[in-house]
């Protein structure tokens, strides 16, 4: 279970010289708030003692050594699943050559090999090892690849002789990783349509009562804020919110359950990521009455019937969206009930809170939840909503870029 919303960065250490300046780099991506974990290969062993790694990093490292035992789990899959960004420095002429030709012998190559998301390679080697066209090919095909490579300096070389194959400086290493994470960030959702809704239904007794709950809306329209800036194209189906519109999103007004299904259906067929955030009433007054009810002395019975599941419908429909439900639960038990729902409505995510604390979720502008995929599970500590909502899509971002891996269209 990941316990934080840091980013994490998966750093690979192969055998160079150099491997000793990765003990820096790792210090400066950490004074940058970014988690760092670290694979070496068994030649960087060689030169830089796994324990120096571990120490700094607060996290085994993991070795070739370990790798393929039955009791280590999948580490080249698990590691690669956790992080944001793999980040190989120093890069040998020998791993970029196996990294071109998708050559998987030890639990780095591998490790690349099995990451969807972003890379970046730090090349360190004799000018001579650099210059080969061997090399200067394969770095070529990785670049085509979209592999981010962050060229070698001029100057004077561990071999004593002068020339280009010098390791880039920790800190132009790390400023590059630096930008990396934001960019990926920023469009990580672009050429997507996100279709969010937020508050909370109300269901008309008479003209002028009716049956609701306390959401507010934030989330969901920090979802939708949030979304839009990362490059989504964002439809807002909202009920009775009194929030600010957010610019760029298209927003609709759907003030029942039924308004939300007819909103959420009709926008669907475009949709690739529905997050339904919106408290949306589970039962509606069967039939209500036209004007004002008039006042009586005598007990009042409201027949309630339910309305369409909207979550379920939707995930049960073909078309490969993802779709992302909320379980607001009362007390940590609700835990099991949204992992219950995960499965039983068969969603790509669901996102629990705990309303039975007034300290966070419904009408307030924090949050604490717990993001559960088939997958896994992802704590997120107390704080605002909008860090929240950049969390979720973290995650989201994840999912689908793993999809998207394993070919399944988004
Ligand atoms: C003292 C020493 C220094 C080395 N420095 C480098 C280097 O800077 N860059 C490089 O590409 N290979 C260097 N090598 C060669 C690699 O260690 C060798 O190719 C090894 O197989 C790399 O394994 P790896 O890519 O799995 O880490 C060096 C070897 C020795 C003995």
């Amino acid at each position: 279970m990941i316990t934080s919303g840091q980013p994490k960065v998966l750093l690979g250490v192969t055998g160079g010289i150099a491997a000793y300046k990765s003990v820096e780099i790792l210090r400066g991506l950490q004074r940058n708030g970014v988690d760092v974990r670290v694979v070496m290969t068994a030649a960087a062993t060689q030169f830089v003692g796994p324990l120096t790694f571990e120490t700094l990093s607060g996290h085994p490292v993991h070795l070739d050594s370990q790798w393929l035992r039955s009791d280590s789990g999948i580490a080249h899959v698990e590691e690669g699943r956790e992080a944001d960004l793999l980040l190989i420095a120093p890069a040998t002429a020998n791993t970029l050559a196996k990294m071109a030709q998708g050559i998987a012998d030890n639990l780095l190559t591998t490790t690349y090999l099995a990451f969807s998301g972003p890379v970046l390679v730090a090349p360190a080697m004799n000018a001579n090892m650099w210059s080969h066209p061997a090399t200067q090919q394969n770095l070529a095909l990785l670049e085509k690849r979209g592999v981010v490579v962050v060229q070698p300096d001029e100057g004077e070389l561990a071999c004593g002789v002068y020339g280009a194959g010098r390791m880039a400086e920790p800190d132009g290493i790390v400023a590059e990783v630096k930008l990396r994470l934001q960019v990926e960030s920023k469009s990580d959702l672009r050429g997507l349509r996100v279709l969010v809704t937020a508050g909370g239904t109300q269901e008309p007794i008479d003209a002028v009562r009716y049956i609701g709950n306390r959401s507010s809306g934030k989330m969901g329209f920090s979802l939708a804020r949030a979304a839009h800036d990362r490059g989504a194209e964002v439809d807002l189906v909202h009920s009775n919110v009194k929030l600010p519109k957010v610019p760029g999103v298209r927003q609709v007004e759907a003030s029942t359950a039924d308004d939300v299904y007819r909103e959420v259906m009709a926008r669907l067929p475009e949709v690739d990521v529905l997050i339904m955030a919106a408290a949306v009433a589970d039962y509606r007054v069967g039939r209500n009455v036209d004007g004002k009810m008039a006042k009586k002395r005598e007990r009042l019975t409201i027949q309630l019937e339910p309305t369409a599941d909207v979550l379920c419908e939707v995930a049960a429909l073909e078309g490969g969206r993802f779709v992302v439900g909320f379980a607001a639960e009362f007390g940590l038990e609700g835990l099991e009930r949204a992992r219950g729902k995960l499965e039983r409505k068969n969603l790509d995510m669901i996102v629990f809170n705990d309303i039975s604390r007034s300290d966070i979720g419904f009408n307030v502008d924090e949050n604490e939840v717990v993001i559960l995929t088939p997958d896994g599970e992802v704590e997120v500590a107390r704080t605002g909503k909008e860090v929240v909502a950049e969390r979720i899509l973290d995650e989201v971002a994840r999912a689908l870029r793993r999809r998207r891996k394993a070919g399944v269209p988004a």
